[in-house]
């Protein structure tokens, strides 16, 4: 087994310029493969909560590789470079010589160390012949910190075209950025529902929701409104206002950039209205007007 060269996993040690220049290679896999590598790092602890694009790109980049029945694939205490992903056979988990478990297809093996910059936790054998996806270290940083980077730079660009967030101040703009998250829903999916308890604020940076409300507990829930990219919703909670007053769902695809009620509240220091802008209709005059009101009001 060779050693590759580790390189630290500490964020701050990359430089972030010199990600652009690292080459991401893609292997071509099938369905099948891009939904068992897909599934399995959605099913990991660990791995669970990156992003959709950052586990897509991941999946992307992970190259095939096979071994024999009896081989080692992880030794424990080595310094690990790869994280796999068992598409076919059985391998065997050991620590200090003892069973720990077996792991079949479908599942995420070897992350530890690369996440956690330590020495490989435990052994792992192939108990069968095994085919396995790889990525190594380098790759796998250059997509957790790329990502980040380019998703904090397209959540500055999308803020500062919205007309609420135009006059932010840039320092408070990027605070904002940087304190978003992304969360995804599809056609159909309640967002919020009207009475439920929530302090999350959302801004919809792709696809359109619709807003419904239901007047007494006998009635129909009646369409309000259609909102879309730049809009938001969920206002009520940064007011301190825990329950829900309408229902919120996805039409089709939907990206919306989230933030609870105590981190806006730190972050915005109030919002002028922007009405100096000469070539607003009084149309949008008044929607500047009646937002940056709103904004002001509860922070
Ligand atoms: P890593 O420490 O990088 O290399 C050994 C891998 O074995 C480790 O990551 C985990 O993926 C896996 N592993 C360690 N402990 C356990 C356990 N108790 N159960 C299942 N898998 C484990």
């Amino acid at each position: 087994r060779t050693k590759r060269q580790a390189i630290s996993a500490e964020p701050s040690a990359l430089d972030p310029s010199q990600l652009t220049d690292v080459t991401l290679t893609s292997y071509c896999k099938s369905k099948e493969s891009s939904d068992l590598i897909q599934r399995a790092l959605m099913d990991n602890d660990f791995m669970k909560h990156l992003e959709h694009g950052q586990i897509l790109t991941i999946m992307d980049c992970m190259r095939p590789t096979s071994l024999t029945k009896g081989c080692c694939v992880i030794q424990e205490g080595d310094d690990g470079s790869t994280v796999y992903v068992l598409e076919e056979g059985m391998v065997e988990v050991t620590k200090e010589g003892k069973k720990l478990c077996s792991i079949g297809p479908g599942k995420v093996f070897g992350e530890l160390a690369i996440l956690y910059n330590c020495t490989r936790t435990a052994t792992v054998t192939a108990l069968t012949d095994i085919k396995l996806w790889a990525i190594d270290r380098q790759d796998f940083q250059t997509i957790m910190m790329r990502t980040g980077l380019i998703k904090y730079s397209q959540y500055t660009d999308f803020l500062r075209s919205v007309p609420s967030f135009q006059s932010l101040a840039e320092d408070v703009l990027s605070k904002l950025a940087d304190a978003l998250e992304e969360t995804r829903y599809s056609d159909g999916d309640y967002i919020i529902r009207q009475g439920a308890t929530g302090d999350t604020f959302f801004i919809i940076s792709d696809g359109q929701v619709k807003v419904s409300q239901q007047i007494s507990a006998n009635d129909e829930e009646a369409a309000v409104k259609t909102l879309s990219k730049g809009d938001w919703f969920g206002e009520q909670a940064l007011k301190g206002e825990d329950v829900r007053t309408a229902s919120v769902t996805a039409v089709g695809d939907v990206t919306c950039l989230v933030i609870d009620r105590e981190s806006f509240k730190q972050l915005i220091g109030g919002l002028d209205d922007g009405s100096d802008k000469q070539h607003d209709s009084d149309e949008v005059k008044a929607k500047r007007q009646a937002e940056a009101d709103f904004f002001s009001s509860v922070s």
